[in-house]
């Protein structure tokens, strides 16, 4: 599994230098690891599946993407474009790496709805959407994510502890999520 996961971080990197996608990718894997080693679920599906999840991006203009994710005015348009390119994308870097047709399948159905999908059908589908949304609460993605949306952190913390009742799909990402945003307070919001 660890081999597989290289590779597919290597056939991803290009896709994923826009923005700080790289370093959000990274974050989420590690989310996702930790809360698949904790609850279950497939390695083959969620692995693969949070490592591809936004290599869309790429095939979003850049000057656009500020609109298309965040706290306000999203432009849900722009963002089902990086779902949509992002699962014809991994269809295509999926060929590159030993998994079975069924695993290929599910992997980009759930790329296609990461952001989108309001009622996550599987175990493996609702862990790469905690993972996804476990970075805006670490510090790190927290103080990018304040700079770039133009709020003020403390203001930003608000609306992120607000939002954490409704983004996630485990118990256990909501408990991650409540240690990210207390690490946010002790390290810089003091
Ligand atoms: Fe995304
Ligand atoms: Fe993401």
């Amino acid at each position: 599994m660890e081999k597989l996961c290289k590779k597919l971080f290597d056939l991803a990197r290009p896709y994923l230098s826009v923005r700080s996608n790289q370093e959000h990718t990274e974050a989420s894997f590690s989310f996702a690891k930790e809360l698949q080693k904790q609850l279950g679920g497939s390695q083959e599906i969620i692995f693969p599946a949070i490592i591809l999840h936004d290599v869309g991006w790429s095939a979003v203009p850049e000057e656009l993407h500020l609109q298309a994710f965040g706290p306000k005015n999203v432009d849900l348009k722009i963002n089902r474009i990086h779902e949509v390119k992002g699962a014809k994308i991994a269809e295509k870097l999926l060929q590159e790496v030993p998994l079975g047709n069924q695993e290929r399948e599910e992997i980009c159905r759930i790329i296609k709805n990461h952001d989108s999908g309001k009622n996550p059908l599987t175990l493996e589908e609702k862990i790469v959407k905690d993972a996804d949304k476990l970075f805006r609460f670490s510090p790190r993605g927290f103080s990018i994510d304040a700079e770039r949306f133009g709020i003020n952190p403390q203001e930003y913390w608000h609306i992120l502890n607000d939002f954490k009742e409704l983004w996630f799909f485990n118990e256990l990402g909501k408990t991650f999520a409540v240690r990210g945003l207390e690490k946010v307070q002790d390290q810089m919001l003091k």
